[in-house]
């Protein structure tokens, strides 16, 4: 890994196996050269043809790193602004650049304008993956206005048309992926709600000829979790352009003399197949992305209340609940909604962080303390950015919510959202959860968030429509502060499920929660979707007692679809038989033993249940030495099929045993790779765990 600069302005950012490559010519305009294969550094140059004619300027036609508005340029721009005499063009100089190390940073200046920006590049040792952003900085007195801001763009190599891989999701569906060959136009992938993922995912994967196993895959994930713009194009001359950024439906930002701004970053790869780009990200997210104080522990089985108690929780029926949690092998016990203020349905209480006496009589240490003694931790649910306008908060503070002094707010849930770009309300929030983490021994936050954002009045800002960025940094800094302070406890971040599990979040947070779509058979989807560019342990996922929404499917196989993340249970355990509860026991302790294969290990995705009506997927140590898979067939079309069991990512000379219910034996890894072991897969919701463990 490193970064080379040529003498005639040519930088080549060499990464395992790629070279990206980018190049400053005579007049200063930057150039996208190279994303792929590895060349000699001498050979790259800017090749500058000249206007092809009056209508096709060589301008428009570049390949860059950054377009900013004006000129010829008439694509896509990444930044916009207008300087106080009302000129919306900006004109870059290349004003040097600095390499230390792994990072390189290539500075203009606008010609006339008080206006710097710098691309910023980060190389890492052993991986494909370049981390990017933007600065954007005001060197004069004057303000400066932009109408966008983006954080990085990429020009693909081939003059083909590729095809864009993301998902269309929604509340209850996320992460249900699509596929669009872009031939010519735009494609845009977005947010307009204030978080970033129910819908399209901050992220581009962009192929030609690529499956699981092969064929080259380019990648970028946006770690934002606004507003945000992801806009793929292929122009009359032939190019795809990618361009990722803060989302410009609604914005405008001010910097005022002096200031300046860092975007959001975007972590980009080249991949050979999508498993190989889901195994890089997985790594990397271990490595550079996850909060530290987390990222390299194993996450503990949870058990969530909110399937099975709703807003009705008590001390009592909690304790009843935390004690069969404990018996089947639960090691973190999570209070959902309903425990605070004068909360009994989604009409009141958000806001009031404390305790409802009525429910808790005792307080909460009452059911904390019983949870701990039961040998287990105690999380809770908060929902911090939001406030039922019938709540204690709202009556003393009705100019907190975001508003407009003659509009009706919808309250949609019956609630509002609170105004995070304010000082007084950051600080609030900030003193009320540390309080409650200071007096009571909670180990866990999960932080939901159940509406998007509408009626954005936020009269306290010089640039109103700059909230969703504002109120999204003030989420991360809120939750860094608390996490510097009480360092044990870790965070999950939900949003109505999966609304906010982009890598900003997820740099932020440890884990996820990934829809309120418990079906075992959904789930199959979902869990595919989310595991393309986000880490596996980050992935909560239940077992709860919506067991097949359109067909049953039995508590094993639920196990065995939630076991591929970082397990959890919803269901309504007082409910629950001794046989079944027995299921819950022999599935958690199977679980503890392979969790580190899957939390840490490599994803193999084998089989794809919407392709192949069954899906595999299997999960490799970083050592290889060990590994699991899991078949879960949501149903085959006639009811039986007969496949070999390819495995992947073994050593091809060592010998693995391999046992699940009818498995036993002892194979090479290359036998176990192209050979396969047979399986016969019969009837609806069939399903098995495999574990294969090297000799
Ligand atoms: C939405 C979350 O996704 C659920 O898991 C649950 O916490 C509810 N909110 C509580 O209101």
């Amino acid at each position: 890994m490193s970064i080379i600069a040529n003498d005639n302005n040519i930088f080549v950012l060499e990464t395992k196996n790629t070279h990206y490559v980018l190049g400053i010519d005579g007049a200063g305009y930057n150039h996208h050269i190279h994303w792929g294969k590895k060349c000699n550094p001498l050979d790259y140059e800017i090749n500058d043809n000249g206007d092809e004619n009056s209508n096709n300027t060589k301008l428009d036609e570049y390949r860059q790193e950054l377009t900013p508005f004006g000129q010829t340029m008439y694509r896509d721009c990444d930044i916009k602004a207008e300087f106080e005499d009302g000129c919306r063009e900006i004109n870059l100089r290349f004003d040097g650049y600095e390499i230390s190390q792994d990072t390189l940073k290539i500075k203009f200046s606008d010609e006339f304008y008080p206006l710097e920006i710098i691309l910023n590049y980060q190389v890492y040792d052993g991986c494909d993956i370049i981390k990017r952003f933007t600065t954007i900085k005001n060197t004069g007195k004057a303000k400066i206005r932009f109408e966008k801001i983006s954080c990085a763009q990429f020009s693909l190599p081939s003059v083909k048309p590729y095809t864009f891989r993301n998902t269309n999701g929604a509340w209850g569906s996320e992460f249900v992926e699509t596929q669009n060959t872009l031939e010519g136009g735009c494609a845009v992938y977005e947010s307009r709600r204030g978080s970033s993922n129910h819908n399209n995912s901050p992220y581009f994967i962009a192929y030609q000829n690529a499956d699981e196993k092969s064929g080259n895959v380019y990648f970028a994930s946006l770690a934002y979790s606004g507003n945000f713009k992801i806009s793929c194009s292929r122009d009359s001359y032939s190019i795809t352009r990618v361009i990722m950024g803060l989302s410009d439906f609604d914005f405008s930002h001010t910097l005022n003399g002096g200031e300046s701004l860092d975007t959001p970053c975007v972590y980009c790869g080249l991949a050979n197949g999508f498993g190989d780009m889901t195994r890089q990200m997985n790594t990397f997210a271990l490595k550079y992305i996850l909060p530290s104080n987390f990222s390299d522990k194993t996450l503990p089985v949870l058990y969530n209340s909110w399937e099975a108690t709703g807003f009705s929780v008590n001390a009592k029926q909690q304790i009843k609940l935390a004690k069969i949690a404990a018996d089947i092998g639960v090691e973190l016990f999570v209070m959902d909604d309903g425990w605070f203020g004068q909360r009994k349905d989604d009409h009141a209480g958000l806001g009031d962080w404390y305790v409802n006496e009525e429910k808790f009589p005792n307080g909460l240490d009452e059911l904390i303390n019983e949870v701990n003694r039961l040998g287990m931790d105690f999380g809770i649910w908060v929902e911090p950015e939001m406030v039922n306008p019938d709540s204690d908060l709202f009556r003393n503070h009705p100019d907190w919510a975001y508003h407009y002094p003659h509009r009706k707010a919808c309250e949609l849930r019956n609630q509002l959202v609170l105004n995070m770009t304010r000082e007084d309300v950051q600080e609030y929030i900030f003193n009320t959860l540390d309080e409650l983490l200071t007096n009571h021994n909670i180990k866990y936050i999960k932080w939901d968030m159940n509406r998007p954002f509408s009626e954005t009045g936020a009269q306290n800002l010089q640039d109103p429509k700059m909230y969703s960025y504002l109120h999204t940094m003030a989420v991360y800094s809120i939750v860094d502060k608390l996490r510097q302070k009480h360092p044990d406890v870790a965070f999950e971040s939900c949003a109505s499920g999966g609304g906010r599990c982009d890598l900003g979040a997820l740099s932020h947070y440890d884990q996820a929660w990934t829809s309120d779509n418990t079906d075992g058979i959904d789930r199959i989807t979902i869990q595919k979707g989310y595991s393309l560019l986000r880490p596996t342990k980050t992935m909560r996922a239940w077992v709860t007692d919506i067991a097949g929404i359109n067909k049953p499917c039995s508590l094993d196989f639920r196990f065995a679809v939630a076991m591929q993340g970082s397990l959890g249970v919803g269901s309504n355990l007082e409910k629950y038989g001794e046989e079944e509860l027995e299921i819950c026991r022999r599935n958690i302790a199977l679980y503890k033993t392979i969790r580190d294969n899957v939390q840490f290990g490599d994803l193999y995705r084998l089989l794809d249940a919407d392709k192949d009506e069954v899906s595999m997927n299997q999960y490799v140590s970083p050592d290889k030495s060990k590994s699991v898979a899991f078949i879960v067939a949501p149903g085959t079309k006639f009811y039986k099929k007969r496949i070999p069991i390819r495995f992947d990512g073994l050593k091809e000379d060592k010998t693995y045993k391999v046992t699940s219910q009818d498995i036993n034996c002892e194979k090479s890894g290359a036998f176990l790779m192209n050979v396969g072991i047979p399986a016969h897969i019969r009837g609806a919701y069939y399903n098995r765990i495999i574990l294969i463990e090297e000799i």
